[in-house]
């Protein structure tokens, strides 16, 4: 690849559509400054998407929904590899590979695993095999940093010591893969409490146009203390108020807040503001996602194109496994010609 630049980056993302601000927030736009300075690879991970409720009819869809994201957000495949990852098999072999050294026990401990497999009646073996192909998908690239939210450290905790155990093993080779965590931090949903997800329906979608934005933002919980127009607000507790920090110019953030403390400005103009600001920050995206819809088979080319080199790096590297771990039997002496 042309630019050997700082290290190498890897990061995934699961297929749920579109992407939301929380992934925004939290990966994409990290991704995109990454880029400037890395080898990056970035994945549409729908081979993790299978280890949960699905439907398989609406898979494809959602990670072209997903891949049209990642372009739309300024990734840039004349700088990145960007592909899907079940169009590199190679991915599942060398989770199975791993399986030769990665500890049960840990993967049982894992508080994703845990959290997903409670009320499960049977609990497939991909959920508590999922760290070991998140695992597959950073070292077959022999990354380095892998930008993620906070929510993954753990699962990257597990991935070095996967490298560690595999590299004791059968020989020093893989590099013990760095989180890089935004500064945005964990990005609350709209119902205020969790975080923004999908599955949890308290998302805005970084497509939506600036109705639905609105629609989504007028029903956001703010301070739960400010019952009435009337009551002062804090804006150090207001999801709406952790929002606009984002996506309000810095200059306008004072007068927000001190409307918000003298109760001289309601929730709901509050929000409008934050909306209108939100829509504009994304019209540019947005546009960018509706050249790439009417044109689908340049994303399905872009796709290709990032698979194909993906496959040329990976098969270097489960080559070199294979050898490691004993797998190239036709090199037995009594069978060479
Ligand atoms: P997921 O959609 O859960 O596969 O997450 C994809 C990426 O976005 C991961 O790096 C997450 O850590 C990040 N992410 C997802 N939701 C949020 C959120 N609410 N706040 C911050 N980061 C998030
Ligand atoms: N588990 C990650 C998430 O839910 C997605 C993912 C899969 C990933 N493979 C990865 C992230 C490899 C970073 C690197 O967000």
């Amino acid at each position: 690849m042309s630019h050997a630049k700082q290290g190498r980056v890897f990061s995934g993302m699961q297929p749920s559509g579109e992407a939301h601000l929380g992934n925004y927030l939290g990966a994409l736009r990290q991704w995109v400054e990454l880029q400037e300075t890395h080898e990056c690879f970035f994945c549409v991970v729908d081979e993790h998407a299978i280890t949960g409720e699905y439907s398989p009819s609406d898979l494809p869809g959602r990670v072209f929904d997903l891949a049209v994201s990642f372009l739309a957000v300024g990734l840039d495949p004349a700088r990145s590899t960007i592909f899907v990852q079940s169009d590199v098999s190679e991915h599942v072999v060398l989770a199975w590979l791993f399986n030769a050294v990665a500890p049960v026990g840990e993967l049982e401990r894992m508080t994703q695993y845990k959290d997903k497999s409670t009320n499960l009646e049977s609990i497939p073996v991909g959920l508590l095999n999922y760290p070991v192909l998140q695992t597959a998908d950073i070292l077959l690239y022999r990354a380095d940093l892998v930008p993620v939210g906070e929510d993954q450290l753990q699962h990257l905790e597990l991935s070095r010591e996967i490298a560690r155990r595999w590299n004791a093993r059968f020989g020093e080779y893989f590099p013990e893969p760095q989180p890089v965590i935004s500064r945005a931090g964990r990005i609350l949903g709209l119902d205020g409490n969790a975080k923004m997800s999908k599955s949890l329906g308290n998302t805005v979608g970084i497509l939506a146009e600036p109705e639905e934005i609105w629609e989504r933002v007028r029903t956001a919980v703010t301070d739960p203390q400010r019952v009435r127009r009337t009551d002062p607000g804090r804006p150090e507790v207001c999801n709406v108020y952790s929002l606009h920090k984002f996506f309000t110019p810095p200059e306008e953030l004072p007068d927000i807040a001190a409307q918000c403390r003298g109760a001289t400005r309601g929730c709901v103009d509050c929000k409008r503001i934050l909306s209108d600001h939100i829509a504009e920050h994304f019209a540019p995206i947005r546009e960018r996602a509706r050249d790439l819809k009417a044109d689908p088979n340049q994303v399905r080319e872009i796709l290709d194109a990032g698979a194909e080199k993906a496959r040329a790096e990976a098969r270097e590297t489960l080559e070199e496994v294979r050898e490691r771990m004993g797998m190239r039997w036709r090199d037995l002496p009594i069978l060479s010609t």
